[in-house]
């Protein structure tokens, strides 16, 4: 595995015709969840390049920039085993620029759900995938659905901006118990991380709920919320949408959302179902 880390050493590979390549991006202390998006990226592509980078622009004033979880050594080694060929670590003046442009989240899609609670946490998120898109040019660039509105901005700026590469959504993984895999896991303590198994409780009892035939978003909502409130500290949001995060009254099978922001403790934790 070669490590990169001057963003113009990766152009040059990247131009120098790697052929079939498969692209994850990441932002590092990398778990189960970002080792099957290398391994999918590795069964469809005949190259893989993971990118490692805490992106400051899409942490808000007193997010937790400065406690991120950095693993560079056990990443390294994460990537190693599981086949990566480039592993791309850019630092922060290598691919930022001084009053540089600025990709801006659209002005719905951004500032609902998750862009609600963090206005302007999306254009940093696209402003980072944009540059690393056009520096990797990868074929293919795989996302995890737990974080499902930057999976579908993404696609949508990739359409809107006409970039030849295709997205591919990747299925949540989670622990054994249900907890859905992010790197901020490692802030909750044994007892918080008990009460955070009301997100995917709340969830799955919503799909089983959807499964017997209820439709209602009102009823799927207050019946999540009942569960969640035994567990966190506090619902940020539990939404209903279909896949162009429009917010629904119905389900519509095979094209609808159930999406939650939860705190607990100081623990922001997200989660989501496709249905
Ligand atoms: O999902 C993440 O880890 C980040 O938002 C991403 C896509 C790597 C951009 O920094």
């Amino acid at each position: 595995m070669r490590i990169v880390r001057d963003t113009n050493e990766m152009k040059r590979i990247a131009k120098s015709g790697i052929r079939e390549c498969g692209f994850v991006a990441t932002m590092g202390a990398l778990h189960e969840g970002h080792i099957s998006l290398i391994q999918r990226a590795a069964e469809e592509n005949d190259n893989v390049v993971v990118s490692v980078f805490v992106n400051p622009t899409q942490f808000l004033e007193g997010e937790d920039l400065d406690r991120y979880p950095r693993r560079e050594k056990e990443d390294i080694e994460i990537c190693a085993c599981a086949g990566v060929d480039i592993l791309y670590m850019p630092q922060m003046r290598n691919i930022y620029f001084e009053d540089e442009m600025k990709i801006l989240a659209p002005k719905r899609g951004g500032y609902i759900l998750e862009g609600a609670g963090r206005p302007g946490h999306f254009d940093g998120v696209l402003q980072i995938v944009m540059k690393l898109l056009n520096i990797v040019s990868p074929d293919r660039a795989y996302f995890g659905k737990k974080d499902a509105q930057q999976l579908i901005l993404i696609e949508k700026m990739v359409r809107d901006y006409f970039m030849d590469i295709e997205i591919v959504g990747c299925e949540t993984v989670r622990d054994c118990d249900g907890l859905a895999l992010s790197s901020r896991n490692v802030y909750l303590d044994e007892e918080q991380r008990r009460r955070a198994l009301s997100i995917s409780r709340a969830l799955r009892s919503a799909s089983e709920l959807v499964d017997k035939g209820e439709r209602d978003a009102k009823r799927l909502i207050s019946a999540m919320r009942e569960i969640l409130q035994k567990g966190v500290d506090e619902v940020e949001y539990v939404a209903v949408t279909d896949r162009g995060l429009n917010m629904l009254e119905e389900i519509k099978e095979g094209e609808s959302l159930i999406l939650v922001a939860a705190k607990v403790g100081e623990t922001r934790l997200i989660d989501n179902i496709w249905l």
